[in-house]
């Protein structure tokens, strides 16, 4: 266990999450990662220009849906992030039979060393995760909405399984329980499975911070949430009332 990390398990007898004795019990994951890692998820590439500068960002997940939205080459678009992240960047495959997600996905692998394969989470997803992987590509298996999916994830050799937290909330489920029901299964391998819990379709700061409570690997996070993180009205205040006090003394610390 991680020094001092507040941990989850799964109770059987609860619908929520409950704290957990335990910790991950030195998974591969956890031997190797520093923390938990903050990717963002959009292909917007400005956006992931400005995030990067925070010097906070490990990686960049996109999907279909985000591509299509810049309205630009989906090749062009991947290049650009690539080039801009040192992290994996997930690139999502269009096709759905096992062969035509295998010829996409060596494709996608080609534009860039830190490309991650996404494939969706079906039994041809699955047959090519275990397939691209054997060829030594990085896949991210997406559209993972439960703990019996992402059993079959790690099953298949994933370095990624994305559990979509937020459309599970929508339609009345509790997606954090799945998480730690993820978490939970790994764990109970030790590093058997090296697939790290990689924590999408997240809606708001409460979903990052109870992703880093269940011990996820990865949250990726919408622009929008990245930058809600950081937002709290008391530092705000506080630090107006530190300025106008600082003022007073009429002192400057840069000419000392
Ligand atoms: O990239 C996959 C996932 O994060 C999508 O989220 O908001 O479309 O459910 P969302």
């Amino acid at each position: 266990m991680r020094g001092g990390a507040i941990r989850y398990t799964v109770a059987t007898e609860s619908p929520g999450i409950k704290r957990a004795a335990g910790g991950r019990g030195g998974s591969k994951a956890e031997r190797a990662g520093p923390g938990m890692k903050f990717f963002v998820d959009t292909a917007d590439v400005d956006e992931i220009r400005e995030l990067v500068d925070t010097g906070l960002l490990d990686g960049v997940t996109t999907n279909p849906s985000l591509v299509a939205k810049t309205g630009r080459d989906f090749f062009e678009v991947l290049k650009e992030i690539c080039a801009l992240v040192p992290g994996p960047v997930s690139a999502e495959v269009a096709a759905t039979d096992t062969d035509s997600m295998l010829t996409e996905g060596r494709k996608l692998a080609e534009i860039a060393s830190n490309i991650t394969v996404k494939v969706p989470l079906t039994w041809d997803g699955l047959k090519a995760c275990r397939a691209l992987t054997q060829g030594g590509i990085r896949v991210n298996v997406t559209l993972c909405f439960s703990a019996a999916q992402a059993l079959l994830a790690a099953k298949a050799g994933a370095h990624y399984v994305s559990p979509f937290v937020g459309r599970l909330d929508d339609i009345g489920h509790d997606g954090m329980q799945v998480v730690a029901e993820i978490r939970e299964i790994y764990d109970n391998y030790g590093g058997d499975f090296g697939t790290e819990i990689l924590v999408a379709s997240i809606r708001h700061p409460m979903h990052v911070i109870a992703a880093a409570r269940i011990g996820a690997d990865v949250a990726t996070v919408p622009p929008k949430v990245l930058r809600q993180l950081v937002s709290h009205t008391l530092t705000d205040k506080g630090l107006a009332a530190f300025l106008a006090d600082w003022e007073k003394t009429g002192q400057t610390i840069a000419d000392k």
